[in-house]
């Protein structure tokens, strides 16, 4: 069989992706912490990663030796600012050596804001539900941006607000855990309003700076293609899901199915569009969900299916995404800033990374300016309401032991990285079911 290689673009960017709350541990100040407590989700962050207490340095090794040349984390706000009147300089200094640990590995640092987590005074003030939170939150990042702007340039301002929103006021899964759709986006309102501020921010502290933020992007399409209800669902979900962001970025205005919003402050503040691709969805018409405007949605019954059933391998869902975000943003350079699959013995994951990384190369082959890849994630974290039962790291976590296991994926992925690309040979030795689809 002729051997080939899907080769990518000189300078793409090869990394993982964390957040703080996930690998720090120990983060009493933020209302995830109250959230565990109050035992709304399986189990506790805890010690997390350590990543707090030093352990960020040999993971940021770990990366660095398996060829990643980025990485992409977060800054918790509760420490940076513990108080709405106290600045922690510790805290900030301890971000500024994590950043200037990634440039002295010669990795690219993208540092994000805001990754669902709140400190608790910003919650007892009404958290994303009040529009004061606008110039606490463009406050804080010109803090953060000031003690960091040596080594970073690439700045993510909020982390899929979306999903933020629709948890933490529809499903109920997220801290306030409420359900009311309307409030949702008003708080979607507030974190186009904060992101607007915080890019002319940065852009004044750093004239150089790219900034912009992660959309989770779910593609979706309906049940039965040729049941009207269903269509018309997919499109209400679609609506309310996927655009009130871009549409504010666009054109000035939050689209969603129950608001139109005025914010002419949002047109045109992105450098860069960040897509957290994970899955795509099927969606139908359920009348016993009319909290969610009866649209309900799942995956289809053959689907390739993660160990929690969480997620489905669909990676031509990742080609439809690039597919909208060219389309959408011209020339709009694009980051997939999430992309993984939780599975504990790392059955599926090989085939999950090389299918998507062979969708991002059919992409980039129709000249979409798709400059970077971060696999979600580095070391098994905390993932939020569902606690530790899911894996998404390139290595094994004991979060007991601390002690980090590498994964075949990690080999997979630092083999991909180094050669910045995907070979069949790679394919033949860590996912050989998946071969004839990638090259037939
Ligand atoms: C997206 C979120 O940004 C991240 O925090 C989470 O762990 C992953 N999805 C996996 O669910």
């Amino acid at each position: 069989m002729p051997q080939a290689t899907f080769r990518f673009p000189r300078g793409f960017l090869w990394g993982t992706a964390t957040s703080s709350h996930q690998v720090e541990g120990g983060n009493s100040g933020n209302q995830w912490w109250l959230w565990e407590e109050g035992g709304h989700t399986l189990h506790r962050s805890g010690r997390a990663c350590e990543w707090w207490n030093g352990r960020w340095k040999e993971d940021f090794d770990r990366a660095a030796e398996a060829g990643q040349n980025a990485h992409r984390f977060s800054i918790e706000w509760s420490r940076v600012q513990p108080k709405p009147d106290r600045w922690d300089e510790d805290a900030i200094e301890h971000y500024r050596q994590m950043a200037r640990g990634l440039y002295d590995r010669g990795m690219t640092p993208l540092v994000t804001l805001h990754h669902f987590t709140d400190p608790i005074w910003l919650t007892e003030q009404g958290g994303w539900e009040q529009e004061g939170v606008v110039a606490r939150f463009e406050a804080y990042v010109r803090r953060v941006v000031e003690a960091l702007k040596d080594y970073v340039t690439l700045w993510c301002t909020i982390n899929e607000p979306n999903v933020y929103a629709l948890s933490g006021y529809v499903s109920g899964a997220f801290p306030p855990g409420k359900h009311d759709l309307k409030l949702a986006m008003q708080v979607m309102a507030n974190m186009i309003r904060a992101h607007a501020a915080a890019y002319r921010a940065i852009h004044q502290i750093q004239r150089e700076a790219r900034v912009g933020y992660a959309l989770h992007y779910r593609p979706m399409v309906a049940r039965r293609a040729w049941s009207p209800l269903d269509r018309l669902m997919r499109a209400l979900r679609y609506q309310g899901v996927n655009m009130a962001f871009p549409s504010a970025i666009s054109e000035g205005v939050m689209r969603s199915p129950v608001a139109k919003v005025r914010l002419p402050e949002a047109k045109g503040t992105q450098d860069y569009l960040g897509i957290n691709y994970y899955s795509q969805d099927t969606v139908w018409f359920n009348l016993r969900k009319p909290g969610e405007l009866f649209t309900d949605s799942g995956f289809p019954k053959d689907a390739d299916l993660s160990d929690t059933g969480f997620i489905a391998n669909i990676p031509e869902g990742l080609f439809a995404t690039l597919k909208w975000a060219a389309h959408t943003y011209p020339d709009l350079p694009i980051l997939i800033t999430e992309n993984g699959v939780e599975d504990a013995d790392d059955h599926m994951r090989p085939r999950y990374l090389a299918q998507h990384v062979h969708q991002v190369w059919r992409a980039i082959n129709f000249n979409w300016p798709v400059k970077g890849y971060f696999y979600w994630t580095l070391v098994d974290n905390f993932e939020w309401e569902r606690g530790w039962s899911q894996r998404f790291g390139l290595w094994a976590l004991d979060p007991e032991t601390q002690k980090r296991t590498r994964r075949p994926s990690a080999d997979l992925y630092a083999e991909i990285c180094r050669e910045n690309g995907l070979s069949s040979e790679m394919v033949a030795r860590y996912c050989p079911e998946v071969m004839e689809k990638l090259f037939p």
